[in-house]
């Protein structure tokens, strides 16, 4: 049988030494893994933007035209695809034309969302292509749907996006850009159920498709509109979407323009291990709730399932995209931090909650199109932490620099033939040992992720229907989950070259305990 995953269950002691042997067919490369699945998203929120992105011109922080040029260059090596802003909740009280023109002539607002503070709007549109264009990402604008006008969105998208004359673009021109940006993702607003206006998924779903048509294609630039989609598994809501576009999923394409008034609908999905008044500390944590936390992870294979199949139904064809525009481990904040600037640590138990994600995402790459991790710096499951002048790449960062080979890679099969290690968890089944396959550019990569706290995982993989050269594995673990980086220690999580082995097609190696591997291999011939 050649499936993604097995449904079978050892219940394997969690301490016994594992195997595991599997198939992966070289010669039957799947759908592509869009570089997309790996996008960001930055809000304005807590020390997201300023001292996380933006340390303004004046900073003694190595920067231009104000941007942090050391968070840029980490992006960069981690190949960031995309990156949303400017929320998330922001976004749906945030109006543009306060954020572009002279800086010292901006207007102030309050960020209600988070924090209540004083939002002085020095980082704007400019200022967000601006780090778009150093960090090679698209951008992902999310409009103001909740809060804003039509009007006021139209012409957003023509100031960015409008070559000529007209209104908008001259604007742009005397704000000092002369050329038009390529803008392809447009989003439609952000949670409309809740904080981006608390609307029924009717309601939002004429709202949408309002603002859809509003959103114009000026020139050659063709936007991919994205509709606000479901809170975790609100099939309904993607039910409503999906709906509302009717006959349009005919002619909406999968990516780049289409007739169609939104092209992609979305799904939020965080990752908490406690109730919502105490869920748990970021790096404070036992072992009961460290699994605890990976069943929660493991939740989205299912929703992903569910919203795949809900659309499925409406667009057999796939042309609309599902896009998961925040996901990651959200904690209580650290303590004696400001609690509305959602500020965590991350630990090596997020890297491995980052490896179970882009399984669960490959797995679905026929259908989800973008993912983005909430958020990219200083908030949530981030990339990379600041603090003042230094900056601290966390184990997150690492699993997605190490998984880079999978960015629009097609994906391989990969089958068990030993059935899958499975722990109980409170009465649930958590499968402790997952693992994707794809090849690009004369390459393969296979990422696994061993979720056991205590027992390695020796892995032999038949590589059938091709031929491999020698096996290049990096490893990625420390001495516990809750290991982390600081400013101190900024490598006790770090990752490391590892031993692995091809004889004949199999390629050999052990996954230690609550770890992350990748192994590339050359394609030979
Ligand atoms: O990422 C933090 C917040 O979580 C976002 O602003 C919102 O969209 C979600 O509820």
């Amino acid at each position: 049988m050649t499936t993604d995953r097995s449904p079978e269950t050892t219940g394997a002691s969690p301490t016994a030494a594992a195997r595991a042997s599997g198939v992966v067919d070289l010669d039957l490369p799947g759908p592509t893994i869009s570089r997309h699945l790996y996008g960001h998203f930055a809000e304005h929120l807590g020390r997201c933007i300023y001292d996380g992105f933006f340390v303004g011109e004046d900073s003694d922080v190595p920067n231009e035209g104000g941007i942090r040029l050391d968070v840029v260059e980490a992006l960069r090596a981690a190949g960031i695809p995309n990156l949303r802003w400017p929320g998330g909740c922001f976004a749906d009280e945030y109006h543009w034309r306060d954020g572009v023109g002279p800086r010292e002539e901006r207007p102030r607002m309050v960020n209600s969302h988070w924090g209540d503070v004083v939002e002085d709007n020095s980082f704007g549109t400019h200022e967000f292509m601006a780090l778009c264009e150093l960090l090679g990402a698209e951008p992902y604008v999310s409009a103001n749907v909740g809060s804003g006008t039509v009007h006021e969105n139209a012409d957003w998208v023509e100031y960015l996006t409008r070559a000529d004359d007209s209104p908008m673009a001259a604007l742009r021109r005397a704000n000092g850009r002369d050329e038009p940006w390529s803008v392809r993702f447009w989003g439609l607003g952000n949670e409309p159920w809740g904080c981006g206006g608390g609307m029924r998924a009717e309601a939002y779903a004429d709202l949408a498709r309002t603002f859809g048509t509003y959103s114009r294609d000026h020139g050659g630039n063709e936007l991919y509109r994205i509709a606000a989609g479901a809170a975790e598994a609100d099939y309904r809501w993607t039910e409503v979407l999906m709906k509302a576009l009717g006959h349009e999923i005919g002619g909406t394409r999968r990516t780049g323009h289409g007739t169609g008034t939104y092209q992609a609908v979305s799904f939020h999905y965080y990752t908490v291990p406690g109730p919502w008044e105490h869920k748990g500390s970021a790096t404070d944590f036992d072992e009961d709730e460290y699994f605890r936390t990976m069943v929660e992870a493991q939740r989205l294979e299912g929703i992903l399932s569910g919203h795949a199949a809900v659309m499925d139904a409406y667009d057999p064809q796939r042309r609309v995209g599902l896009v998961l525009d925040e996901w990651g481990a959200w904690y209580d904040v650290e303590p004696g931090t400001n609690p509305g600037f959602l500020f965590q640590q991350n630990s090596l138990r997020d890297a491995l909650l980052a490896g179970l994600h882009f399984d669960a995402f490959h797995r679905h790459a026929e259908r989800l199109v973008m993912a983005n991790i909430a958020q990219t710096v200083n908030v949530l499951q981030s990339m990379v932490l600041t603090d003042g002048e230094a900056m601290v790449l966390t184990p997150t960062y690492h699993a997605f620099t190490m998984n880079r080979g999978h960015h629009d890679a097609a994906r391989l099969p990969l089958a068990w033939r030993t059935a899958e290690p499975v722990r109980s968890v409170g009465g649930t089944d958590l499968t402790t040992l997952t693992a994707t396959a794809s090849t690009k550019d004369g390459a393969v990569l296979v990422s696994l992720t061993n979720l056991e706290t205590s027992g390695g995982v020796d892995v032999e993989l038949d590589l059938r229907g091709g031929a491999v050269g020698a096996p290049e594995a990096t490893v990625l673990t420390a001495a516990s989950t809750s290991a982390h980086n600081t400013v101190e220690q900024p490598d006790a999580v770090a990752p490391a070259a590892h031993e692995a082995s091809v004889d004949g097609s199999v390629l050999r190696v052990h996954v230690p305990a609550h770890s992350f591997v990748t192994v590339r291999l050359p394609l030979a011939g």
